[in-house]
């Protein structure tokens, strides 16, 4: 198979599922918290004959690598570990992933295989703004863009009105970052008297958060460029699950060769049928130091048919299941709010909410910027793009919110992800 990207959906099956039983002997064999797993389940790796086999297996979470902090998951012996990564933890303890060479180098590979998909050769100077350090974001495009060939800027994040100069200096023609920080040095640019989209940037990879359709416009109009999507997590791999190819832009393509994904429900965990929306769930098929079953990922999508290449696609993260808030009954995501946002012409991009009770009352407070062109407008004009978002909110959410419009820079920002919600309830 010359190209296994697009070879027959047959092809890919007979691949899947060798790997898939790989994986499953590997874990079984090497670790003991697996071993339990699957027989407190009473399944055995032998017991895959086929793909739909899987759905027999014990789910891994979060709660798993936590309980084993943090070498308890892996498959290889330390001496054989040449990286670690690990997710900041905002929550208890960090999560702690491993590499073995051979990972180094498959990762490498997978994210070259996505720059080249999201339109990048080895002509690009590609300016990578995600933090190098234990966050999977900024090694793992770097390798990936040196592995194709490409110029690599690794400036990381932070140090914001510098990277202005440095796109300028050295032509960066590709970047890559969350949407929101990239949209910090978009604000950068122009605080500095220049108009982004007359930069050298062409294309733009943007992941790591959830972004809507509408801040992929407000990005490709500002920036002057195209911009797709790069998916992933570090219990995968980081960076490099899944990307945009650049000639379709509808939804990240899945390495299914490396990745299995599986569509559940939350509450139940049944497998559903693939274009049905449910949390996203993965197995690797390749990884040797932290191979991973039916890993739910928290993150709530569809499963959408191949277009671009022979693997199956995702469609946009609506949100992690974690992050959904329930405000007097209503279920709502983060990013609905920002649909709204970047809807409402006088506001910025920038936004945080904040989650407050009275009582048994759940109260959301939408935290917001005017646009640095209406810097000056008076308080009738912030009141009334304050009183437009609010009645966007309630009339397509259907819930009550109070705004406030901040001075331009008001809303918290960051060098990487975003915090969208801060949550002020006892
Ligand atoms: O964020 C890996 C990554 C780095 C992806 C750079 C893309 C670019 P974690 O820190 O483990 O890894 O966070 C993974 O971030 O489960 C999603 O909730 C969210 N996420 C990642 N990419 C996207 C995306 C990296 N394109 C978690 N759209 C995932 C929406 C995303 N959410």
């Amino acid at each position: 198979m010359d190209d296994i990207t697009r070879a027959s959906r047959d092809e890919i099956a007979a691949l899947q599922l060798l790997r898939l039983q790989a994986t499953l002997q590997r874990t079984y064999a090497r670790v003991p918290h697996y071993r339990q797993k699957f027989a407190a389940h009473g399944v055995h790796p032998d017991d895959l004959k086929s793909l739909d086999d899987l759905a027999r297996f014990p789910f891994t979470s979060k709660e798993d690598l936590r309980q084993t902090y943090p070498y308890g998951m892996f498959a290889e012996p330390l001496e054989n570990i040449v990286r670690l990564h690990a997710s900041s933890g905002t929550t208890g303890k960090p999560t702690v992933v491993a590499y073995t060479q051979n990972d180094i180098d498959t990762w490498a590979g997978i994210m070259a295989r996505s720059i080249a998909a999201a339109g990048g050769t080895k002509q690009d100077i590609i300016h990578i703004t995600h933090g190098y350090g234990l966050f999977t974001g900024g090694l793992g495009v770097h390798y990936g863009a040196e592995r194709l060939g490409c110029t690599v800027v690794p400036i990381s994040g932070g140090q914001t009105e510098r990277q202005v100069q440095l796109i300028r200096d050295f032509g960066a023609t590709m970047i890559v970052g969350t949407p929101s920080y990239v949209l910090n040095i978009v604000d950068a640019f122009e605080r500095q008297g220049l108009d982004p989209a007359k930069s050298s940037l062409q294309r733009g990879i943007f992941g790591a958060e959830p972004w809507g359709e509408s801040m992929r416009a407000e990005l490709e109009s500002r920036l002057g460029i195209v911009a797709m999507d790069l998916y992933g997590l570090s219990e995968l791999i980081g960076p490099g699950v899944a990307v945009e190819c650049i000639e379709s832009r509808d939804g990240p393509t899945i390495w299914e060769d490396h990745f299995f994904p599986e569509i559940i429900d939350p509450e139940t965990g049944k497998v559903l049928p693939d274009g049905s929306p449910g949390e996203l769930v993965f197995t690797s098929l390749t990884k040797e130091a932290l191979p991973i079953v039916r890993y739910r990922t928290r993150d709530l999508t569809r499963l959408l048919p191949p277009t671009a290449r022979s693997f199956r696609r995702i469609g946009k993260i609506t949100g992690r299941s974690d992050d959904m808030l329930i405000i007097r009954g209503v279920n709502l995501f983060p990013s609905q709010i920002e649909e709204l946002i970047l809807k409402t012409p006088k506001l910025s991009p920038h936004y945080q909410l904040e989650v407050t009770r009275k009582g048994h009352m759940d109260d959301l407070t939408v935290r917001v910027e005017l646009k640095p062109e209406f810097s000056a407008a008076t308080a009738a004009v912030r009141e009334a793009a304050g009183g437009e978002l609010r009645h966007h909110i309630k009339a397509l959410i259907g819930i009550n919110t109070k705004i406030e419009v901040m001075e331009v820079g008001g809303v918290e920002r960051s060098a990487g992800k975003a915090k969208r919600i801060v949550d002020s309830r006892s």
